[in-house]
């Protein structure tokens, strides 16, 4: 049952990650205003049971109980999103001193206890007021986002050294603006492209409002690498998994990589490069320090007739060979590997964090109890390959589990059950379950 951390070496952070908007409730406390996530999950048949984020694990109220217990499982480090509209209500304008005295507090709650926060400025929940404007597809955004970068770095950077600026860009443009499933609800290749450049450019700008206010601190991102199986060998295959691969992480790695869009590899990538103007080429470019990479699953697509796309995402599940999670994805340990090694092919940053790693399984609480040998084997088996990373030589030096808590797993609300604890939604009752005690014992042993 032992997992060998020697490996991992003395520097390596054990970490724990949320977001804002999956754990806080509180949706209208202290003058935040509304996000792109409360109208959605408040627009009927959008979420699965109608769950909402209006209480959530109420941790905007007790995120000191929920410390204490990523202090006493062992982990030394806490990733956590600002909400957005907690800080500048309506995206523009009148900052609120409310919603970062709140992040201000539970930075310095961290810190009491012996937790280095690791903050990110975006995990999903867009101001509502800059999204009547356009969101993401209107380029004003991206100066928006770097104002409220730089005044919450201007808060919490003297305490803050690890900052991530967006959570899974490629992810929440396509679901949000291509395939209509996340907020905001949209289904719209052409506002799709304008959001995938100004969210590269916001990349850049938040970084730089970051590092004009915190000198000296730790800038990095967070990006979801799926690496795709070959779907077959045909030409035709071929292209289908260029356009994904290029979807999928190349045209939100490459041009803050200084290395421009990869046009050639879906005509979709065209009308993305299309939104570039004057300087941006050069403005976009970032020099990270670190880049975060989150990891569930290996990706798969079949060859599709669509304008643009040439690719639809497969959902064939191989069950004879391998395990399959609650969300429907294939357990594919050795996938972590590839997804770092594909990062660490580019040459262009110095070291890597898993920033979100974990599984949802159906958990039962019998007797206090929860006995979820299956999650602590999923993390086990991420674990040997993120080992076997270190070991080839690619510097990968820290790992978040997704996630201490239970939580609103965004469209497919409560159901799914990713924590290491388990929340019991109606009392908010936590209760770690064996994999927490696991980890538990694993961080004991650190060298
Ligand atoms: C990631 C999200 C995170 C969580 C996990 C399961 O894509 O970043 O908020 O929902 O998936």
């Amino acid at each position: 049952m032992s997992l060998d951390l020697a490996p991992f070496g003395p520097d390596f952070t054990w970490g724990v990650a949320h977001a804002s908007y999956q754990v806080e409730g509180h949706h209208e406390a202290d003058g935040k205003g509304p996000s792109i996530w409360d109208t959605f999950t408040h627009t009927p048949g959008k979420v699965r049971n109608g769950d909402t984020g209006d209480v959530a694990c109420d941790h905007y109220q007790r995120y000191p109980l929920d410390l204490d217990l990523v202090r006493s499982l062992g982990f030394a480090a806490q990733r956590f999103s600002i909400s957005w509209p907690r800080i500048v209500p309506i995206g523009r304008g009148f900052v609120n001193r409310a919603g970062l005295d709140h992040y201000s507090r539970v930075t310095d709650a961290c810190l009491e206890r012996g937790i280095e926060p690791w903050v990110t400025l975006y995990h999903w929940d867009l101001p509502q007021a800059l999204q009547d404007a356009g969101g993401w597809a209107n380029r004003s955004t991206v100066g928006r986002f770097a104002d409220y970068a730089h005044a919450v770095a201007e808060r919490l950077g003297d305490r803050v050294h690890h900052w991530i600026i967006f959570n899974e860009p490629s992810v929440f443009t396509s679901l949000g603006y291509l395939m209509g499933i996340h907020a905001p609800g949209l289904r719209s290749p052409r506002r799709f492209a304008a959001a995938v450049h100004h969210v590269n450019l916001a990349q850049a700008a938040g970084a730089r409002g970051v590092r004009a206010a915190a000198p000296g601190s730790q800038v990095g991102t967070s990006h979801a690498i799926s690496p795709i199986e070959p779907p077959g060998t045909s030409s035709r295959h071929e292209r289908a998994l260029h356009a994904a691969e290029a979807l999928g992480h190349r045209m939100f790695l490459e041009p803050n990589f200084g290395l421009g869009y990869p046009t050639d590899a879906a005509p979709i990538v065209r009308l993305v490069e299309r939104h570039q103007r004057g300087d941006d080429e050069h403005d976009i470019v970032v020099d990270w320090d670190f880049l975060g990479l989150q990891y569930y699953t290996k990706g798969k697509i079949r060859p599709a007739p669509i304008p643009g796309m040439r690719f639809v995402p497969s959902t064939n599940r191989d069950f004879r060979r391998h395990e399959i999670t609650t969300m429907g994805w294939e357990v594919r340990p050795e996938g972590i590997y590839d997804a770092l090694a594909t990062l660490h092919r580019y040459g262009k940053v110095p070291r890597f964090v898993i920033t979100e790693n974990g599984v949802a399984i159906p958990d039962v609480l019998i007797d206090g109890r929860v006995r979820d040998h299956r999650r602590i084997d999923f993390f086990r088996s991420h674990l040997e390959h993120v080992a076997r990373a270190r070991a080839d030589g690619i510097p990968v030096d820290g790992f978040f589990c997704w996630s201490l808590l239970d939580n609103l797993e965004w469209a497919e609300g409560y159901d799914q059950r990713f924590g290491l604890v388990h929340v019991d939604f109606d009392t908010q009752v936590r209760t770690p379950k064996d994999s927490a005690l696991w980890f538990q014992g694993l961080l004991a042993d650190s060298p």
